[in-house]
């Protein structure tokens, strides 16, 4: 994928990151969250890593939820993160650091758990991430992964969306993608609207 690419995405969000927090697709990206809690499952002093973490509200949450969380945030907004790092009520368990989500710079076996919420639209190589994401894994850890997706019914509509740089997945893509790399899919639930949460496990 071309250095432009990264480049045009990164600006579109140093753009955003100042009123992102303000704006309404703010208060609908809060609700996600808000509800994606209800469905989380860590070990007791997990190591989470939330990709794509904008500006840093989701690992807020779950640092108020689970007191003896660590957590890294990874985004390629530098602008996102500054807001990430201002507004990081829990340093220094929750740090946040500037990258690509199709080549993490962690060792393998790393995290308990992966959170992406509403950043894997934009990613030009979907399969890549997915094997990133199995590679910082340890066995038995989660991937929590927040996305629009349509039904079969609607597939103009995502089609449509492909033109513009993003793309949606379907509960079958998912699987598939998961598959490909050795995560084995769990479950998917609905959070609000066509945002669909799928979970995934790293097999022992
Ligand atoms: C709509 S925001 C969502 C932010 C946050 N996850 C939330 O739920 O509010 C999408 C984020 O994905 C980030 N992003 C897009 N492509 C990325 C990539 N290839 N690697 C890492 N981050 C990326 C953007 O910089 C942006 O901060």
């Amino acid at each position: 994928m071309t250095l432009d690419f990264f480049r045009n995405k990164k600006q579109l969000f140093d753009r955003w990151a100042a009123s992102y927090d303000w704006l309404f697709p703010s208060v609908f990206y809060q609700a996600i969250h808000k509800r994606l809690l209800e469905y989380i499952n860590l070990p007791p002093q997990a190591n989470v890593l939330d990709l794509g973490c904008g500006t840093g509200r989701l690992l807020n949450r779950l640092a108020d939820r689970f007191p003896d969380l660590h957590g890294t945030g990874l985004d390629l907004s530098t602008q996102m993160l500054r807001v990430a790092r201002r507004s990081n009520r829990h340093h220094p368990r929750l740090i946040y650091i500037e990258g690509k989500a199709e080549s993490l710079p962690f060792a393998d076996g790393q995290f308990d758990a992966v959170f992406n919420t509403i950043s894997f639209l934009h990613y030009p190589e979907p399969k890549q991430v997915f094997a990133e994401v199995a590679r910082v894994l340890k066995e038995d850890g989660s991937f929590y992964l927040v996305d629009f997706s349509y039904s079969s019914q609607a597939e103009p509509f995502s089609r449509l969306m492909t033109t513009s740089g993003i793309r949606f997945y379907n509960k079958n893509n998912r699987e598939l993608l998961g598959s490909a790399c050795g995560l084995k899919c769990v479950t998917h639930h609905y959070l609000l609207g066509p945002v669909l949460l799928t979970i995934f496990t790293k097999p022992i």
